[in-house]
């Protein structure tokens, strides 16, 4: 059975727990989308695990990790993740595979990241400054592109650079007033990329086919959520690549027809970082509430994340255009202790009905939320081991998703670590 996991909010839904569960049963993780943007947790008996490059699978010494075409690799991130998984006993040798038309993010990225959100000032989008939207955009522009294929031809990089560090300069110093990149200290770290990234660079989308007609299970992991996603997504306010399940079949060349099931992951309420519209969010103490139990703060940024109502309607969008089997549900025990709790069952304009979620953020921003109110619960449930543990009013609020999004929630997270996971199913 082959399994893609995607976020259906805002990202960081708790898709690296979802996924380090469902690779105890599959042979291959691919994470085929996104960069260093993303921050996937995985907690194993109390140890905590922060991955932004690697797939959640590569903290179990087993799974073979696939890195496809889709994300962009930013070298040095993703060599300081293999060092401290091998700090930890954990090595990737012999079961990590890169493509190498995967994109790559250098230094300069992360310059113009940060050089463009500081000149859009108060209408920045609040990026997470590791250089994604330079490096797509240099993926799309073709001109200015390093793939990873590159490293395997190490002069032919070297002249490569040197154009592209003509134009980049150029733009630093005289629209941006910045500092230039330096050319040789780019390229001496590239130098250093190839010689330790090397041996892990193939053709991954082959890689894959050969799993695949063996009878190998795959497990896709997305990056950030459907609501980031840079067609589909509250835009401008998204990341720049398809971040919904959509994104799966060009991330690694794998037709979506090829995956038996789409998990779709969400918290038992909505969060989002950065800026942007967000209907159903409580900037008052209740979300303040959820941000101290949840611990809501960035694990790329460390930025406090904001906090909202679950946002039914938004879900309902991201699982249509995701072909979305199931829910995954994290973080209920978050919401223990409040006396009520709401969920977001529609939007209106003007009190008419809005048909769908509309990720026009014009007319987004004119929304109004309905709300359904159910009972909170007081008890603490983070012990719990099946759905029968749960509070009458936690089973309830579940129940109410269901009926609301039309979708069985068959994995019910009550704490951050591995075993803290109701399976319904
Ligand atoms: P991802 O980006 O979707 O992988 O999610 P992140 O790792 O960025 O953020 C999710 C956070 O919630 C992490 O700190 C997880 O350890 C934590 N987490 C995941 N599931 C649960 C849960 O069911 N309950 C609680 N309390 N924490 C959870
Ligand atoms: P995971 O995989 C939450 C957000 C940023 C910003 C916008 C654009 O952990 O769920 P970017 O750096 O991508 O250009 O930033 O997207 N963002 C995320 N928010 N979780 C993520 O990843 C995110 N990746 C990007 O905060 O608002
Ligand atoms: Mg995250």
């Amino acid at each position: 059975m082959n399994n893609c996991v995607v976020g259906l909010q805002w990202g960081d839904e708790g898709k690296g727990k979802v996924v380090d569960i469902l690779a105890e049963k599959s042979d291959v993780v691919v994470r085929y989308g996104g960069g260093a943007n993303a921050g996937h947790t995985v907690v194993v008996d109390g140890e905590k695990f922060a991955l932004h490059l690697l797939p959640s699978g590569s903290v179990r010494k087993d799974t073979v990790c696939v890195i496809s075409n889709g994300v962009v690799v930013d070298p040095e991130v993703l060599l300081t993740e293999i060092d401290s998984l091998a700090k930890r006993g954990i090595t990737l040798d012999g079961r990590l595979f890169i493509s190498e038309n995967a994109h790559v993010v250098l230094d300069y990225h992360k310059t113009e990241d940060r050089l463009r959100e500081e000149a859009l000032g108060k209408n920045k989008i609040g990026t997470t400054i590791r250089g994604i939207g330079p490096c797509y955009a240099d993926k799309i522009g073709r001109s200015y592109a390093v793939r990873m294929a590159d490293f395997l031809n190490i002069e032919g990089l070297k002249e490569k650079l040197e154009k592209i560090l003509e134009y980049k300069n150029k733009l630093f110093t005289a629209l941006y007033k910045a500092e230039p990149t330096s050319k040789g200290e780019i390229f001496e770290k590239c130098k250093s990329y190839s010689q330790r990234l090397s041996k892990y660079i193939c053709n991954t989308t082959e890689y894959l086919f050969e799993q695949i007609d063996s009878g190998k299970e795959i497990l896709f992991e997305g990056a950030q959520g459907a609501l980031l996603d840079i067609d589909h997504g509250t835009f401008p306010f998204v990341t720049s690549s398809n971040a919904s399940s959509l994104g799966v079949g060009p991330g690694c060349g794998v037709p979506s027809k090829m995956i038996d099931r789409f998990i779709g992951v969400v918290k038992a309420y909505t969060t989002r970082v950065g800026a942007g519209p967000f209907p159903s969010e409580l900037d008052n103490d209740i979300g303040q509430y959820i941000r101290d139990k949840g611990h809501e703060y960035g694990t790329t940024t460390g930025r406090p994340r904001r906090c909202g109502w679950f946002d039914a309607m938004a879900v309902k969008y991201t699982s249509k255009i995701g072909n979305i089997d199931e829910i995954a549900m994290m973080h209920l025990d978050t919401l223990a202790g409040l006396d009520e709790v709401k969920i977001c069952t529609g939007y209106t304009i003007n009190g008419k009905e809005v048909k769908m979620f509309p990720s026009n953020i014009d007319t987004l921003a004119k929304v109004e939320c309905k709300f359904e109110t159910l009972k909170g619960f007081n008890q603490e449930i983070t012990d719990a081991k099946s759905f029968e543990d749960l509070p009458a009013e936690a089973r309830e609020y579940v129940q109410a998703v269901e009926r609301i999004t039309s979708l069985p929630v068959t994995f019910v997270g009550v704490g951050p670590g591995r075993n803290q996971t109701i399976f319904r199913k």
